[in-house]
């Protein structure tokens, strides 16, 4: 389990990450969403210690790690698997695999990735995850990881933590913001609507595709 308490980070005058508090638990894939520049790499970056923050905690397993000496530290370090945003990643994975981390670490493992491989990705990434009952953070814009994948999604607006749930409470949810990032297209607007009627019992979710599709 990581925690994060109370991080802030700025750069310069820019409030980059603000007052975000959160618990991501080992066994489950914890995502971190958002728009560009949203905050979700410098947050991980902080969580692991690239950057230091200028407030806040990160405990890794009740340890906090900021308050660690130089040794701990690197004792946390080799239980801790990264994969960086833009890497080549099948052979990233493997490596990062391959140590048998605690704490999987992963920034954007889909981009540039087709919606097949990203799902064999993921899935992958999940098997590691519940098998060896690692804490992992995954940093993603993409809608089917957080759809497939998402046990625990915080989702990130310009610096803050705007929501928390799972997969299957992101569906239902009334956030705005959220709902624009998500449902950002008329066809997944459309289809979110459909699935809160079905689910509210307003229209019957036994429809015949075979019919539907003559
Ligand atoms: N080293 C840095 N120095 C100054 N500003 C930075 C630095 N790293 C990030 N930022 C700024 O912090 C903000 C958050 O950036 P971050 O990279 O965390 O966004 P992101 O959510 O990961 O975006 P993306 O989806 O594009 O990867 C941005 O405004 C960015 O310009
Ligand atoms: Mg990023």
């Amino acid at each position: 389990m990581i925690e994060v308490r109370n991080i802030k980070k700025s750069f310069g005058d820019k409030i980059v990450i603000n007052d975000v508090s959160s618990i991501m638990k080992a066994g489950q894939c914890n995502l971190i969403i958002g728009s560009s520049g949203s905050g979700k790499t410098v947050l991980q970056k902080c969580m692991v210690g690239l950057f230091e923050p200028d407030e806040g905690e990160v405990l890794y397993d009740g340890k906090n790690f900021l308050g660690m000496t130089q040794e701990e530290k690197t004792d946390i370090r080799k239980e801790i698997g990264m994969l960086f945003q833009g890497s080549a990643l099948f052979v990233a994975l493997a490596r990062a695999i391959v140590l048998n981390p605690k704490y999987l670490f992963c920034d954007e493992p889909n981009s540039g990735l087709d919606p097949q491989t990203s799902l064999v990705i993921d899935k992958l990434i999940q098997e590691l995850t519940i098998e060896y009952k690692i804490t992992t953070v995954i940093n993603t814009h993409d809608m089917n990881s957080v759809m497939e994948i998402g046990n625990y999604i915080l989702y990130m607006y310009q610096g803050d933590k705007e929501w928390e749930g799972s997969n299957k409470e992101i569906i239902f949810s009334k956030n705005q913001r959220l709902n624009e990032f998500i449902f950002a297209s008329e066809f997944l607007k459309d289809a979110k609507e459909m699935r809160m009627l079905e689910e509210s019992g307003k229209i019957p979710n036994d429809r015949n595709m075979d019919e539907l599709m003559k």
